[in-house]
């Protein structure tokens, strides 16, 4: 800590002066997650709050689409990413184009897409949802199929909640799908009575051997409720170590997976970003609309 106090204490000054909030998912490191965040949560919570907090500026902990997603929610507000290149392995597996590639190839079929993906994809589709609220959305849709892009995982996981036929598309999580079933099983003989908490976005075998799936919020919370004494978080593990300091009770057996792009974001990117305000995340004015339509069509669901 003694390394980071200096930049805990300058940002929090700075983010008075510039009227900043600071909103970070629950993969940011402890230093960012503890030191600086007004707000952590999922993508979900982050979407939320980016319309309601009371502030002119957010700097966006997280990665390039969950800073749109706020410009989107929020335009009047200023959104920083204090790293531009913190993109994404699913949002960068699809474009506009092959939304509405997807379209014609299946006409009047309601395109889901994950809002881990860029504005101009989230303008094509019908609805966005979160790892929170996937199946909640497609069973919204009151149709018998839907396409669901562009996450794999995720769409056979909500396959396997739902009567809903789901059109799948070729994309993955570079951090989730390293992670393999035997890898579980090993866990599992290695500490016995071991609990599993597994992100949806993680291949299917992994899930088939989890005690619980859920986006990184729903693990927090699920977290609270079991007694288990031993757990692992199949996720980017720097949410083990944020959970962890909250959890002094449990064991958690942290396997690493760091997501390189969560990563990018620094303190020292953090404070340059209030200095300057800059970078500066901005969504041309007609994506803008469409973006919002898709997302706000999610926020009212479940509501
Ligand atoms: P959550 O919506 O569960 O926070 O997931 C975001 C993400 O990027 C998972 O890899
Ligand atoms: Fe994207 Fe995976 Fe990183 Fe989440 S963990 S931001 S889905 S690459």
């Amino acid at each position: 800590w003694a390394v980071h106090a200096p930049y805990v204490a300058r940002i929090n000054e700075l983010k008075k002066t510039r009227n900043a909030a600071i909103l970070a998912h629950n993969y940011q490191t402890p230093d960012i997650f503890y030191g600086v965040a007004d707000i952590t949560g999922d993508s979900l919570g982050l979407a939320r709050d980016a319309a309601k907090v009371d502030a002119d500026v957010i700097v966006q902990c997280g990665v390039h689409f969950m800073a749109e997603t706020s410009k989107i929610l929020a335009p009047e507000k200023t959104i920083l990413l204090p790293d531009m290149d913190a993109g994404c392995s699913l949002a960068e597996g699809i474009t506009g184009a092959d939304v509405r590639l997807l379209k014609e190839r299946y006409p009047g079929v309601p395109v889901v897409v994950y809002v881990n993906t860029s504005a101009e994809v989230k303008a094509e589709a019908d609805i966005c949802c979160t790892s929170s609220n996937a199946v909640e959305v497609v069973e919204s849709l009151g149709t018998d199929r839907v396409i669901f892009a562009p996450d794999k995982y995720l769409g056979q996981w909500v396959a396997s909640q739902t009567n809903v036929e789901i059109i799948l598309y070729e994309g993955s999580c570079e951090v989730h799908e390293r992670f393999t079933g035997k890898e579980i099983e090993s866990y599992r003989q290695q500490h016995p009575g071991i609990y599993v908490l597994a992100h949806p976005e993680c291949p299917q075998d992994v899930l088939k051997e989890a005690d619980y799936v859920g986006s990184t919020g729903h693990m927090i919370k699920h977290l609270d409720e079991t007694r288990a004494k031993q757990v692992v978080m199949i996720t980017e593990c720097s949410m083990s170590d944020n959970v962890a300091a909250e959890h002094p009770e449990k064991d958690f057996i942290r396997p690493c997976n760091l997501c390189p792009h969560m990563q990018r974001i620094t303190l020292p990117k953090i404070l340059q970003a209030l200095e300057n305000m800059a970078p500066e995340v901005t969504v041309p004015e007609k994506v803008i609309a469409g973006a919002r339509d898709s997302l706000q069509r999610m926020l009212e669901v479940g509501k």
